[in-house]
């Protein structure tokens, strides 16, 4: 009997925790090691997010840490000159990451200074 209230008890652990670490979301992840951001936005905002030259921006700007997070997911969403407009293409939950992974970014850089 103690063996197996034993045994459920370690079960009971082992899937507390996978269903926590399935639910983390990312949040040690940065920008750059998010495969969203080197699938969609690497090819213009380069693979370390500083940018690439014939006005694509750098997203460790201070122009971007001046832009507040509404505003970030409001130009990921709907674009902006020739940014695309994501919308469509990806969800909600993958521009918020996007939008907290941006602003992580900016903290970083600016924390280099
Ligand atoms: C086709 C090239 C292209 C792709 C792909 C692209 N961007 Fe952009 N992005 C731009 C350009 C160009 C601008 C500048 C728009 C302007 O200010 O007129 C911009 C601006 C931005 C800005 C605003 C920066 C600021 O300081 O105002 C953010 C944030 C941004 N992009 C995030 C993303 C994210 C996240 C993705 C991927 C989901 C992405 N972009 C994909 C070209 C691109």
């Amino acid at each position: 009997m103690k063996i197996s209230q034993l045994i459920i008890a370690v079960c009971a652990l082992l899937f507390a925790l996978t269903a926590v670490s399935a639910q983390t979301p990312p949040s040690d992840a940065t920008l750059t090691a998010n495969p969203v951001f080197q699938k969609s936005c690497a090819k213009c905002h380069g693979k370390t997010a500083e940018g690439r030259h014939f006005g694509r921006p750098s997203l460790i700007s201070e122009k971007t840490a001046a832009t507040s997070a509404d505003n970030l997911r409001n130009i990921i969403a709907n674009g902006k000159g020739r940014m695309p407009k994501y919308a469509s293409k990806l969800t909600s939950e993958e521009i918020d990451t996007l939008v907290q992974q941006i602003k992580a970014q900016q903290i970083k850089a600016l924390n280099k200074k």
